[in-house]
């Protein structure tokens, strides 16, 4: 197998293998023991444990940036896990808290057991929910693919009155979700989010989506993004605009300056270790940014997507890969 060739793969091609392999929990298990992975993996998560991700968050806030935590995991079979999940998080809660560090995480439900039962991912979520009220945290739902929509938006408007109750403020307690411009229902689904004053975090949307829900092509899902996000700078409260496309994040400041929409009711946000100079550069400008900060054991579908979303990246895996290998080779002989 040659680069030029993996170079020459249509890019959609690529990306929808790379998420189809994100999904191989086998290739997983091999994915995390290999030293060459490891190294790359560390480029898109903070660590393996709390600890290092505490340290990647200040390392950040003396950087000017804003950070939101998540606990990598996702699709849990047992009802253990999913409440072990939700222990990490309450404990993650509290220590940033403890370290006076922005009290903001990004939760999963597959992660909480929606894929278990429904009664459980409430229950987990429901406990994480209070303790954010508990101490002034901000809680973001983050949305996977499109069969978990309406799950995931009723509970967030089961849950979601504690934490408005408590909270309600910009930066206070509240629970917030996801809007993924590839779904074909997304505008109507901001439309009754803004209307009940949810905190919306605008995304394209990671996941592969059969053409019935979603936009095939990716100049729709970026001209959806598009039209989504002006809605939501002017009509929607303090929206998160997660995207790393300069041309979209260009519109926004423009629209913003020209009509005369603060830099303080909106804010960029993008992945750690993604387009650190933009985020750099936005910031020095004025502008809100926060950062995903993942950290965990389970990274490998993490890390998959991250590959799929430039093609780029998969080449340079496959460099140190080879680079690796001639290196042992020479070991070796
Ligand atoms: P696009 O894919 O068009 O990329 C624009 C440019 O950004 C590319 O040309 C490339 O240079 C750069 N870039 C993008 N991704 C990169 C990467 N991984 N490595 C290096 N460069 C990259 N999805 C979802 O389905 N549910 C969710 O809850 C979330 N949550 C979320 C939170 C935050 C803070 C962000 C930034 C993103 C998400 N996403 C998400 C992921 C999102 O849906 C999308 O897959 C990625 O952000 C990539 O899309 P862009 O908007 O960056 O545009």
């Amino acid at each position: 197998m040659t680069l030029p060739s993996i170079a020459s793969v249509p890019g959609r091609a690529l990306r929808v293998l790379l998420l189809w392999l994100s999904r191989r929990r086998a290739l997983g298990r091999i994915a995390t023991r290999l030293p060459i992975t490891r190294a790359m993996v560390a480029r898109f998560v903070a660590g393996e444990r709390m600890e290092d991700a505490l340290d990647a968050l200040e390392r950040l806030r003396d950087q000017g940036l804003r950070t939101t935590v998540d606990i990598l995991g996702e699709s849990v079979t047992s009802e253990a896990a999913a409440r072990a999940a939700a222990d990490q998080y309450l404990a993650t809660i509290d220590a940033l808290a403890g370290r006076g560090l922005d009290r903001n995480v990004s939760l999963k439900l597959s992660q909480m057991g929606l894929g278990v039962s429904e009664r459980l991912c409430r229950e987990n979520v429901g406990r994480i929910v209070a303790r954010a009220v508990e101490r002034g945290a901000f809680v973001r739902i983050d949305m996977e693919d499109h069969t978990t929509v309406d799950a995931t938006l009723a509970l967030w408007r089961e849950l979601r009155p504690a934490a408005a109750r408590a909270g309600g403020t910009d930066d206070g307690a509240d629970l917030g979700v996801v809007i993924q411009s590839a779904l074909l229902r997304s505008p109507a689904d901001t439309d009754a989010l803004i209307a009940e004053s949810s905190r919306i975090r605008l995304c394209k949307g990671a996941y592969v989506e059969p053409a019935s829900v979603a936009h095939p092509e990716k100049a729709d899902v970026d001209a959806a993004y598009e039209a989504l996000m002006l809605r939501l700078l002017r009509d929607g409260r303090f929206p998160a605009l997660a995207t790393h496309d300069e041309r979209l994040i260009a519109r926004a400041t423009q629209v913003a300056r020209a009509e005369g929409i603060a830099p303080e009711r909106f804010e960029f946000q993008m992945l750690y270790g993604v387009r650190r100079d933009l985020q750099d550069r936005l910031v020095r400008a004025g502008f809100g940014v926060r950062v995903y900060v993942p950290f965990g054991t389970q990274w490998y579908p993490y890390f998959m997507r991250r590959l799929a979303e430039r093609p780029a990246n998969v080449l340079f895996l496959l460099r140190s890969i080879l680079r690796e290998g001639r290196h042992s080779g020479r070991r070796d002989a």
